[in-house]
């Protein structure tokens, strides 16, 4: 297929890579040229200067960029994707964004018979370079079945949720579900630390049994190390709790933990860890 992509970053230049790897002819975009560049150096493909130029003639476009406002200007704003989307198009989105930003992007392709489809993706930047995401997908069922086997090339699991937005508001209960995890992983570990035990030995022991997770599994390592300079990025995450803490807030509900962790981020961000894996929640109780 022909493919569009914008943006090229942790998680964006991986899955575009996966997409050329898999033979189809993509086109990229990203903010910094530079990163194109590299990309295109890698993967072959081509570089186009700006989203419009990438669309131009893709059967399919995706995007990954960082949050509701970059997609809004990758989309809507100057030479945006959406004024060369031709008729019938789909147009993909894999940013953690809101649900509303993807009602509203959607409504205006409907206007132009094209389809829109939030799929934001878990899995983080080790997902993203193996190729074993897993990616919550809202919008038509006629349009998810000719998208499904070009997500598939960079996920082991793509899961239509159901309309459009739904993607989203799935994306922020994974975010609820990891934000305690984690900062249950970062009290544990300190305890470890503060006790003196073996670290290795601790985290052999338990990471098998009804404590293990995902972060546990991936993280302890670089945790241990006070190395945070990769992965998911803290900012990234207090943009999706403020996102996910809002939609819970307007559905009436509550979520006290993660509000709590929301302010631990804040101080990771205030310390100027902002760029740092969300794992630094541990850096606060060293
Ligand atoms: N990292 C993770 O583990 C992870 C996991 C799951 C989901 N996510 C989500 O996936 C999205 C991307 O995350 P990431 O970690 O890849 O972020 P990132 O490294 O900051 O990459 C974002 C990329 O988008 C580009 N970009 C932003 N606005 C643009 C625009 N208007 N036009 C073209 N390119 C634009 C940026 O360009 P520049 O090069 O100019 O900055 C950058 O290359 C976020 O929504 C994040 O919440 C991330």
């Amino acid at each position: 297929m022909k493919i569009g992509w914008i943006g090229l970053g942790v998680m964006g230049y991986p899955m575009a890579g996966h997409l050329a790897r898999a033979g189809h002819s993509v086109t990229v975009f990203n903010r910094t040229p530079s990163k194109a560049r590299d990309w295109v150096e890698e993967y072959g493909g081509r570089q186009a200067a700006s989203p419009a130029e990438a669309t131009i003639g893709a059967d399919i476009f995706l995007s990954c960029v960082g949050a509701d406002e970059d997609l809004r200007e990758a989309t809507i704003g100057p030479d945006g994707a959406f004024s060369e989307l031709s008729e019938g198009g789909c147009f993909v989105d894999c940013t953690t964004a809101s649900a509303d930003v993807a009602r509203e992007l959607s409504h205006l392709l409907n206007d132009k018979s094209c389809h829109y489809l939030d799929a934001p993706v878990s899995g983080g930047q080790a997902g993203a370079e193996s190729g074993q995401l897993s990616v919550m997908v809202g919008g038509e069922i006629a349009a998810f079945e000719i998208v499904q086997p070009v997500l598939e090339v960079f996920a082991r699991k793509v899961v239509r949720i159901g309309d459009v937005g739904s993607g989203q508001t799935a994306k922020m209960v994974n975010q609820l579900c990891i934000a305690g995890v984690v900062q249950g992983l970062a009290e544990g570990m300190a305890l470890a630390e503060r006790a003196g035990l073996d670290i290795p030995a601790v985290m052999e022991a338990i990471a098998e049994g009804a404590a293990g997770s995902w972060q546990m599994s991936n993280r302890w390592k670089t945790m241990q190390a006070g190395e945070y300079e990769f992965g998911f990025a803290v900012d990234w995450m207090r943009k999706d709790l403020s996102i996910a803490l809002k939609e819970v807030a307007r559905l009436g509900g509550t979520a006290p933990v993660g509000t709590l962790i929301d302010q631990f981020y804040a101080d990771v961000q205030r310390a100027g860890g902002g760029r740092l894996d969300t794992s630094s929640l541990l850096k606060r109780l060293r």
